[in-house]
This record gives structure tokens, C-alpha cells and sequence, in this order.
């Protein structure tokens, strides 16, 4: 049983993360190392724990301290190819791989850069956290990229904030890693949902922008082009490496991110080169402004 005075949080960037040291995730932890863990993470949004051995099992243990595990969303029929795989097994679990064998995919989101965005922020309830495990890592490439979405909301001038006050936004997964969302499409056939352009965070109160450039395709109730005039604002915004902190993945990294919180991206990474990452996350609620 580790004791919480065990625990070390370290900055990892201005913008947000933090490692934590002391703590070896296997092991069945205390209420209060759990308590600390959580704190930590409200204030700095993404943590790292490095050198973790992690199973399956133990990954799902940790992450469900956290609140109810969330189910990974299946893609329509259409677009099943793109997001399944045949490694996951788990309805807990989605595998980030581009690794196939016998020609098909492991688990989903296979190869290069992925621009920024929410995890299942198309659906009504998007994912409060995840955790994702390094199982097998490309020698360059493929960081994870966060914004803090804290800090991008604070920092926009007064007239942005009162041109996006009360606005909603549409939210589309078309399972495209790097180009914009189709609005010509008929949306109908793809997930899609309507949330705040910038919500409250249900824990700590505070106001976060939630767009994203891969998913985010519309503000409702402004003309088509003020709609793209805002959103390409707040993309360009949001992306701004003042709010941003790289993570460059070592073998045995387990990160975990306030999915409300923060927005990521994937950095390109050599197409030959194997990259093998574990998700789970914590269920989430519907979100308000
Ligand atoms: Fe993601």
C-alpha cells in the first residue's frame, strides 16, 4: 500500500502535465494516494506516470477509480473498418495501432498525424478522462499533443467571448484522422452531436472552450461564413503553443487527460515503424455552458 506522502507531482511544461513519481500503478493503492492523484490532475490536466507494467487488467483497475469505465463507441457499418480491429476484445478498450495482421488492423486510428480534437466529443455524453498506455512506441513521432482548453478560453478577447456566449456548436465523427469534417454529407449516417462552444468543467467549475479542428464543423444560429470566420479564430487559438505540452511517449508511459479540459492531437510518425497504444476511459455526462 503506498502512503500519499509517497507521492511526487512535477510540472512537466507551463501549459499543462505533470508527472507523478512514487506511485506503481499494479499495486492496489490507498483512498487517499487516489485523492492525491486527483487533485493533481484537476491542476495540471494531464499526467504521466513513467516505467508502469501494465496488463489490461491493471490498466481498467486504475482507470475505474475514477468514475464508471466507459465503452468503446462503435463506428456505423460503413465506417466499422475504420475504427475496429481485431486485438480488441475488450468493449472497455480501444486500440491505437497502425499494426495489421493478415492485412487487417489491430485496433483503430492506424497511421501519421491527427489534428486536435475531443475524445468522443460527437456523442452526447463525451468522455470525461482517458488513459492511454505505451505498449509499442515509432522511434520518432507519434507524441500526443494537448492544448489547455483552461487557459485558451481565458485568454480570448471580450468580444470572442461574447460572440460565442450562448452558441452551440455540431460536433461530427466521420473516423478521419487529419481533414476536415464533410458538412455536405449527409450527416444522418455519421455520430454526430450539439454541444457549448465553451462549457463549464462539471469539477472544477472553471470555463473551457470545446472545439476541436478535426470534429468541430458548424456554430449553429450564424451565417455559414461567420461560423467558419469563428471557428478557424478559435482553432488557430486554442492551438497556440502557450497552451500546448508535447508528450513524447517512452516505453512504459501511462497518461491520463481531463478529456473536458484539454484538447490532443497525434503527431506524424514513420508508417513502417510499429505504434501499439492501450485506451480506456471514464464514462462521461452530458455538458453545459
Ligand atoms: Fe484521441
Amino acid at each position: 500500500m503506498f502512503d500519499a506522502t509517497d507521492v511526487e507531482v512535477i510540472p512537466l511544461g507551463e501549459a499543462c502535465g505533470a508527472e507523478i513519481r512514487g506511485v506503481d500503478l499494479k499495486k492496489d493503492l490507498s483512498d487517499e494516494v487516489v485523492a492525491k492523484i486527483q487533485q493533481a490532475w484537476n491542476d495540471h490536466l494531464v499526467l504521466c506516470f513513467r516505467g508502469q507494467d501494465l496488463t489490461q487488467e491493471d490498466q481498467l483497475r486504475f482507470a475505474a477509480r475514477f468514475g464508471p469505465l466507459g465503452a468503446r463507441k462503435q463506428a456505423p457499418e460503413p465506417l466499422r473498418d475504420k475504427a475496429e480491429g481485431v486485438w480488441q476484445l475488450d468493449p472497455k478498450i480501444l486500440l491505437v495501432s497502425n499494426i495489421k495482421v493478415d492485412g487487417i488492423p489491430v485496433g483503430a486510428f492506424g497511421d501519421g498525424d491527427m489534428w486536435f480534437h475531443i475524445d468522443s466529443g460527437y456523442s452526447e455524453k463525451p468522455y470525461k478522462y482517458t488513459f492511454l498506455y505505451g505498449v509499442e512506441l515509432p522511434a520518432e513521432g507519434g507524441d500526443t499533443l494537448f492544448a489547455n482548453m483552461y487557459k485558451a478560453y481565458d485568454a480570448l478577447s471580450d468580444d470572442m467571448k461574447k460572440r460565442i456566449a450562448g452558441k452551440k456548436a455540431l460536433h461530427i465523427h466521420e473516423y478521419k484522422r487529419a481533414e476536415k469534417v464533410d458538412l455536405s454529407t449527409d450527416i444522418s449516417k455519421v455520430p454526430h452531436w450539439f454541444h457549448p462552444v465553451a462549457i463549464t468543467h462539471p469539477l472544477t467549475k472553471r470555463k473551457a472552450l470545446f472545439v476541436d479542428r478535426l470534429m468541430t464543423a458548424r456554430i449553429e444560429g450564424v451565417s455559414n461564413e461567420e461560423s467558419d470566420e469563428i471557428l478557424r479564430e478559435l482553432y488557430d487559438h486554442g492551438e497556440k503553443p502557450e497552451f500546448t505540452y508535447a508528450h513524447k511517449w517512452r516505453l512504459g508511459d501511462f497518461v491520463m487527460w481531463d478529456n473536458l479540459a484539454l484538447i490532443h492531437a497525434r503527431s506524424w510518425f514513420p508508417p513502417e515503424q510499429r505504434r501499439l497504444m492501450r485506451r480506456c476511459t471514464v464514462d462521461g455526462a452530458p455538458v453545459f455552458e
